[in-house]
């Protein structure tokens, strides 16, 4: 083993998960003689030298915590040669080799731009967004927690929705990608889905809530980067072409992100947590961390960029048969 100080942090959008990783992380490092330091909001923490020193204590009682002990942030100042300079300076002065970057494609691509320029620092990243939409694993953390409280929010929406015989278009979280509208979407029995990776056309909207006319209410669930636009803009446009229905919209955003982490992203977390370290251990060098099949799988730093969702087709499938 080469390093014994090694940092932390967690950065872009926090992710229910994220806790459980430190955690691992950390306990792991420990076992194997290591100093953690965990780097406060993200890449800042970085640049301005912020940074706690964990222990076993000091990770414990947080497996089931939402967000992230280690506060996140976009940081604009990583995407300049001068505040990755300044990251580099902080590392040296607390004499660390290797950091552990949890986060989705943005806190990647910093990774990759600071590893091409600082190549004496190992970096290992582990996969933490909502989105599920990075390069190099089936699952991102974060991603199970959101589709469960999205479908927890609908199931409640649903009691009202058909109390009132309304049209709800509900919006959840994915710039880029559907994946969690089309997760959501199939597990809680909405009568469509509108995601960026299926081009949008709403005369089929229409068509297919006039086919399911035996229902007293329906809930589309839109993705916010979907092309026709968002909830709000969906619905405007809906409401033009169709007065007869009475239309809501609820925007879920960022709520997704929030409350305690599932099972599943626990175990993927602390999974992902103790192979970061192992990779170490192992002395590979700028890495990504993954789950494949089931498996845990190591994809070099530099092709872990923003995977688009192949649409599983067979999902998509089941949405519309079953909605009939
Ligand atoms: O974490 C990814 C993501 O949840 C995207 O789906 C969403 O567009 C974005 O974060 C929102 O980020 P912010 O919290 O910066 O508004």
């Amino acid at each position: 083993m080469q390093q014994k100080n090694i940092g932390i942090l967690t950065s872009g959008g926090d992710a229910p998960g994220m806790n459980a990783c430190i955690r691992a992380i950390t306990r792991t490092a420990i076992q194997n003689k290591m100093h953690v330091f965990g780097y406060l909001n993200g890449y800042e923490g970085l640049i301005h030298h912020h940074f706690i020193k964990l222990d076993s204590r000091a990770v414990g009682n947080i497996i089931h915590r939402g967000g992230t002990i280690l506060k996140s942030s976009r940081s604009p100042q990583f995407a300049t040669l001068e505040g990755r300079k300044l990251a580099y300076q902080s590392l040296i002065k607390n004499e660390i080799a290797a950091l552990i970057v949890i986060g989705g494609d943005g806190t990647m691509k910093g990774a990759v731009e600071f590893s091409n320029e600082y190549s004496d620092i190992t970096i290992i990243g582990i996969p933490g967004t909502i989105d599920n939409d990075l390069f190099g694993t089936d699952y991102t953390i974060g991603y199970d927690s959101a589709v469960q409280t999205a479908v927890e929010l609908i199931d409640k929406l649903r009691d009202t929705a058909n109390a009132l015989g309304r049209l709800f278009f509900v919006e959840v979280m994915g710039r880029d990608v559907g994946s969690i509208a089309l997760a959501a979407g199939l597990a809680a029995g909405a009568e469509d889905i509108l995601i960026p990776e299926i081009k949008t056309d709403l005369n089929e909207l229409s068509n297919k809530l006039r086919a399911c006319k035996h229902k007293e209410s329906f809930i589309v669930v839109v993705a916010e980067g979907d092309d026709a636009g968002g909830a709000l803009e969906i619905a405007a446009k809906f409401k033009q072409m169709h007065p007869e229905y009475d239309i809501k919209t609820l925007i879920l955003g960022h709520l997704l992100r929030g409350g305690n982490p599932t099972a599943n992203d626990r175990i993927l977390a602390s999974r992902l947590g103790v192979s970061a370290i192992d990779a170490m251990l192992n002395g590979k060098k700028n890495c990504v961390v993954g789950l494949k099949n089931n498996e845990i799988i190591y994809t070099p730093l530099n092709l872990c960029q923003k995977h688009f969702l192949t649409l599983n087709k067979e999902w998509n499938h089941l949405i519309q048969l079953l909605s009939n």
